[in-house]
């Protein structure tokens, strides 16, 4: 590939790591590996590169985002459960000066309270929910807008 025009982050938090035989009614049949293929071959025909993480830890993502600082243009991220709880990963994606694009496979508004509370929509641009796998797709072509108009 040509050197690309934007590296791309995506992350995904605790339990992602299961798709495709956690509540497959919930979260379908995919795996992240099929997503994430999904991902790299849409990121070609952008021109874009991604580097795509999974970590069940939520210092990890915090490390990874820190990281991501002066390295990518871009962040996609799901993260998991830690949406509903984490001030430490929103502390860290505040600090980053890229645009953040919130995304998850189920509707967390249509599902139980707890879930209605997100650290991350606050830090993030936008948050693409309910659309499965989908989501990751609509969320790379979310950053060409912001990054190529
Ligand atoms: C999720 C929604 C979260 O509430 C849940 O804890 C997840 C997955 C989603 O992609 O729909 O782990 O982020």
């Amino acid at each position: 590939m040509a050197t690309p025009r934007h590296n791309i982050l995506v992350l995904n938090g605790p339990n992602l790591n299961m798709l495709g035989v956690r509540e497959p009614q919930v979260y379908g049949f995919h795996t992240l590996a099929d997503i994430e293929a999904d991902c790299q071959e849409y990121a070609e025909e952008l021109g874009f590169a991604v580097d795509f993480r999974q970590t069940n830890s939520e210092g990890e993502l915090v490390t990874l985002i820190q990281q991501a600082r002066g390295a990518c243009s871009g962040l996609v991220i799901n993260a998991g459960a830690y949406t509903h709880t984490s001030i430490a990963i929103h502390d860290a994606l505040k600090i980053l000066e890229v645009p953040i694009i919130e995304v998850h496979l189920s509707n967390p508004q249509a599902r139980e309270a707890f879930r209605h509370t997100s650290y991350i929509s606050p830090v993030a641009k936008g948050t693409i929910c309910g659309f499965g796998g989908h989501g990751y797709i609509l969320a790379l072509n979310a950053l060409r807008s912001l990054l190529e108009g």
